[in-house]
């Protein structure tokens, strides 16, 4: 066989409290080829030209998912649109309410071109909360003390997917 073209993704992502960064982190790790990390807070614009493969990320905050990544979706749309497409998020509810707070996060046109999406559970960091967002976490999820529910499994099959939609070989084996 003659050499084949690496796969290049970009996983471009906003997190508040570093969950979803850390997912993102666990994602490049996870799949093969050229990953390339984007935090949309330090750069909201990235080129997608280079790209055969984008993953976009967010986290849900009294249901909305960061405006950043809606602006990146919105401003994107058509160019999305060509590529294979995986959107994930980080929340904390879960089954129904996961579902649709991860159906409202994206445009409907992206849930149509997505080939993979997921929602991984989510942590709450006291360490990094501020005032108002801890009385919030306790008066709404009663909680008082960091917690990670984070489902590994599902971000490693996540990756795996986004994998096989490139390597169509890898059905083989
Ligand atoms: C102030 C606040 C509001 C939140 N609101 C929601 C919510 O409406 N729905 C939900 O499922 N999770 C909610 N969460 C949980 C976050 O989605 C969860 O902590 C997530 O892992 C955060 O990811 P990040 O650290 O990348 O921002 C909320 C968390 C905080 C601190």
């Amino acid at each position: 066989m003659g050499k084949t073209k690496t796969m290049k993704t970009l996983i471009a992502y906003s997190t508040t409290h570093g969950c979803t960064g850390k997912v993102a982190l666990e994602l490049k790790e996870k799949l093969g080829g050229e990953a390339t990390l984007i935090n949309l807070k330090e750069d909201r614009n990235p080129s997608l030209a280079l790209y055969d493969q984008v993953i976009i990320g967010g986290s849900i905050h009294a249901g909305q998912i960061q405006k950043r990544v809606k602006e990146f979706c919105a401003k994107n749309l058509e160019q999305l649109k060509q590529k294979e497409l995986g959107l994930f998020i980080c929340c904390m509810y879960e089954g129904d309410v996961a579902r649709e707070q991860l159906r409202n996060a994206f445009p409907e046109e992206l849930h149509q071109a997505a080939k993979n999406e997921a929602f991984f559970g989510g942590a709450f960091d006291f360490k990094r909360m501020k005032f108002f967002e801890k009385m919030i976490v306790r008066k709404v999820a009663k909680v008082n003390e960091s917690v990670s529910n984070l489902d590994y499994g599902k971000i490693d099959n996540f990756a795996s997917r986004m994998n096989k939609i490139f390597n169509p070989f890898l059905f083989l084996v």
